[in-house]
């Protein structure tokens, strides 16, 4: 039986991502089976109560999700958050301070990465580096062990989605450019030499100076990154299924 439940003590997966991505859509998948219930986009982070089979059979997540056998179910929540610019404080927070997050999937659209390039970097470049600070922090008192991202390339089915190897350089290029423009604005900004040391290698996204950024770099911080091609539309979603019930 799937329902919302208003508690966050369960394991929790958030949704990310930016507006458009396909985030409700795969939620209402997951949780109904059904790939042709319209979305609009969303206002408020939304939470649905999901089981995965204790023995990490994922085959069908239809039949797992609907199934009610107590103790043979890991029950966990699926949260989904707005990607809308002005809402993602309601994402961002979650990154920031939820203790139950196991796992992140943000999720875009593989169709409309050349329009939609410089949006998509600037919101997972902000979800990474939260997550690396909130990591570093986890170093000196108690803080997540670990935490696993999934890029969730969504919409293959259509003919210009890009191959999930072209989606990652961009992705990695695109943050690049933002780590360096953020890094000179550091520095441009007329605070104090030393203070630019701590401030700049503070807010530096992964491995600190190096010239290019790579998702390699975040292990540093104890995050995997991983990118998984799909498309809610043909129910092609059983690696990322896989990867939550890995995670939860
Ligand atoms: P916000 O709520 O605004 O953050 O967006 P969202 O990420 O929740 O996107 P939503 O699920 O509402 O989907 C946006 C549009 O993309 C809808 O028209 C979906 O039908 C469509 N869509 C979602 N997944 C796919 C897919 O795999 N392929 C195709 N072609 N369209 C998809
Ligand atoms: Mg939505």
């Amino acid at each position: 039986v799937v329902r919302t439940t208003p508690y966050t003590t369960l394991p929790t997966i958030l949704l990310v991502g930016p507006s458009g991505a396909g985030k409700t859509s795969l939620l209402t998948l997951v949780e109904r089976g059904d790939k042709t219930v319209p979305t609009h986009t969303s206002q408020t982070p939304q939470p649905v109560e999901l089981t995965v089979s204790a023995g990490g059979a994922v085959q069908s997540f239809r039949e797992t999700a609907k199934e009610d056998a107590p103790g043979m179910h890991k029950k966990f929540l699926l949260m989904d958050t707005p990607g809308h610019g002005k809402l993602r404080k309601f994402a961002m927070d979650r990154v920031n301070t939820q203790d139950s997050l196991k796992g992140i999937m943000f999720v875009l659209d593989a169709a409309a990465l050349d329009e939609n390039l410089p949006a998509t970097g600037s919101y997972l470049y902000d979800v990474l580096l939260a997550l690396q600070k909130r990591m570093g922090a986890g170093k000196t008192s108690r803080g997540p062990s670990s935490i696993h991202v999934l890029i969730a390339a969504n919409k293959s089915d259509l003919f210009t989605a890009l191959p999930v190897s072209l989606v990652k350089s961009n992705l990695e290029a695109e943050l690049g450019r933002i780590r360096k423009s953020k890094s000179k604005g550091l520095l441009d900004s007329g605070v104090g030499a030393d203070d630019v040391g701590n401030e700049e290698s503070d807010n530096w996204l992964g491995t600190y100076g190096a010239e290019k950024f790579s998702f390699s770099q975040m292990r540093e911080f104890d995050l995997e990154v991983d990118i998984v091609g799909g498309s809610v539309l043909e129910g092609k979603v059983d690696k990322w299924w896989k990867w939550i019930s890995a995670r939860v």
